[in-house]
């Protein structure tokens, strides 16, 4: 049998992050300069019906049993296997490649669960719809960031641009105009279940002013939304950092994730904002495309850990 393969892009949160949470929209960019990519090769001699793990990224090299019941890989599998109603893979080792760094905002963990879920569907003879295949994935990131919006796993199930809104029905954008963002990496590990537990005890605390703010976040992505159409960078770029300046109102931000901001833009870059859930991780910057490397240089000077230069072409929508 040859050896079954599935991979996944990372992502990016253009904007409505954290607001998502709340019942606004977001939206979310497959970024394909990183992905993760998973391996099955079947054993068909082994004595056991051993599933060996190998996950690079993690440094794992472990039998499928042995993990905890809790822990995403294993879950995963078996939310393939339940889906199939088969109750049990056959002996094989399974590999996890990604280059998505770890808690930087870039969908690691989602693309992790689609390539797997894909993979192991795959190499079972089933492959699964997208819509499935997306109801995984949302399970495998409850487990990681608790209360997940589920935006990470739709951009990434369908490798699409998406105008995401919870209980909604996912909307896949068209893009007409290519884009040059700049994905700047902080080097500080930000942890999503934090940022998102500590804006929830700061609602509960003033749930008025932060209703205000989800609401002035969600406008931004609203008016966002129509600028991608007409290809105005500019105005998007000026509605990114004014999404910044709210993120950072609410509270998710660093000094860090400020400085990369200013920077980029007096480096000339449309807009810029933290992208995901903050307290670290990454900053993207609208840049254009002639400048792209001298503002990449000044991220770098500035202290930016690696600046990856991510162009969106249109074919990228549907
Ligand atoms: O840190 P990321 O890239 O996984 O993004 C989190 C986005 C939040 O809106 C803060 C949480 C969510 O589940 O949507």
């Amino acid at each position: 049998m040859p050896a079954i393969s599935s991979s996944a892009p990372g992502k990016i949160i253009l904007c409505g992050e954290h607001a998502v949470v709340y019942g606004q929209p977001a939206i979310a960019l497959p970024i394909t300069d990183v992905q993760t990519r998973c391996v099955i090769l079947a054993k068909p001699n082994a004595l056991t019906q051993q599933v060996l793990i190998k996950d690079h990224t993690f440094g794992l090299d472990t039998d499928l049993s042995s993990l905890k019941p809790e822990h995403p890989i294993r879950k995963t599998i078996e939310s393939v296997l339940t889906e199939l109603s088969i109750d049990h893979l056959p002996a094989c080792e399974v590999q996890i490649h990604s280059t998505i760094p770890h808690s930087g905002g870039l969908g690691s963990s989602a693309s992790i669960a689609v390539a797997l879920t894909r993979a192991t569907a795959n190499f079972l003879g089933h492959p699964l719809e997208d819509i499935i295949v997306n109801k995984i994935a949302f399970e495998i990131e409850k487990l990681h960031h608790r209360t997940p919006s589920g935006i990470d796993n739709s951009v990434i199930t369908y490798a699409k641009p998406v105008f995401y809104m919870k209980d909604t029905p996912i909307e896949l954008l068209k893009l007409d105009h290519p884009m040059v963002l700049l994905i700047a990496d902080s080097g500080i590990k930000g942890s999503t279940a934090k940022a998102v537990e500590l804006v929830r005890k700061r609602w509960k605390s003033s749930p008025i002013e932060y209703e205000g703010f989800f609401v002035e976040i969600g406008g931004i992505t609203l008016k966002i939304k129509r600028l991608l159409q007409t290809g105005d960078l500019e105005e998007i770029g000026e509605l990114l950092t004014y999404n910044h300046q709210l993120l950072k109102e609410i509270g998710v931000s660093l000094p860090e994730l400020d400085h990369l901001v200013d920077v980029a833009i007096r480096s000339g870059a449309y807009g810029a904002k933290l992208s995901g859930g903050g307290l670290g991780g990454n900053v993207i910057a609208l840049v254009p495309p002639e400048t792209a490397d001298q503002i990449r240089s000044n991220l770098l000077r500035s202290g930016a850990a690696h600046v990856l230069v991510a162009r969106i072409s249109p074919s990228a929508g549907r």
